[in-house]
């Protein structure tokens, strides 16, 4: 958490809230990072059971935000976070980079404006599919936070996040050959 708010260019404090858990969190720097990313929010929402369509909804997100502070900003950092409510949690994704900002962000919240020569199609799309969207942009960076509930509880996220996270840590065994 220390560690996230000294990077990020932001105040985090008006909408990640000090309840908010942090359940996983990437220094963002290539493409490669996306697969780390993806594979990772993707085995803590199935273990915590959170639904396919949901869970779908959080991915895209995860990815289009990182793909832009890849393509748009050098890397950032890519944070998950729960907030607890009585029967179901909200899922917290924020995107914080160092980059030169988005030049007209009326426009870059349109369908199909790009500067990248894409579709144009991440953020018009991501403020569609998630219950709150915010962002931030200066020529010092991006901030974007976005919010989902899913129906499962914060304290099977947490745990899950904590076996992912393990799971990260432990070096693949290496296979003997029989040869
Ligand atoms: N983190 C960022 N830093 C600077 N500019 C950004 C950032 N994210 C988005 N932008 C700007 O906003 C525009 C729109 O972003 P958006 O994700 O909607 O589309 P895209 O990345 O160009 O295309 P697509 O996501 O469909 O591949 C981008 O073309 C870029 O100019
Ligand atoms: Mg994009």
């Amino acid at each position: 958490m220390t560690q996230i708010q000294h990077f990020c260019t932001y105040p985090q404090s008006e909408v990640v809230h000090q309840a908010d858990v942090l359940l996983l969190n990437w220094e963002i720097v290539d493409h490669f990072d996306i697969q780390i990313v993806i594979s990772q929010i993707k085995k803590m929402l199935k273990m915590s059971g959170v639904d396919d369509l949901v869970a779908s909804k959080l991915l895209t997100t995860a990815s289009e935000l990182t793909w832009n502070m890849i393509k748009y900003a050098k890397g950032g950092t890519l944070s998950c976070y729960g907030r607890m409510d009585t029967q179901k949690s909200a899922i917290i994704l924020t995107a914080c980079d160092q980059g030169k900002g988005i030049a007209d962000l009326a426009l870059a919240l349109k369908d199909q404006y790009s500067t990248g020569n894409t579709l144009g199609l991440g953020l018009p799309s991501v403020k569609r599919m998630m219950d709150y969207f915010e962002i931030k942009t200066s020529i010092k960076g991006t901030f974007v936070f976005v919010l989902l509930w899913v129906d499962v509880l914060i304290d099977a996220l947490k745990q899950n996040a904590k076996v992912v996270e393990q799971l990260a840590l432990t070096p693949i065994p290496k296979v003997k050959l029989g040869l």
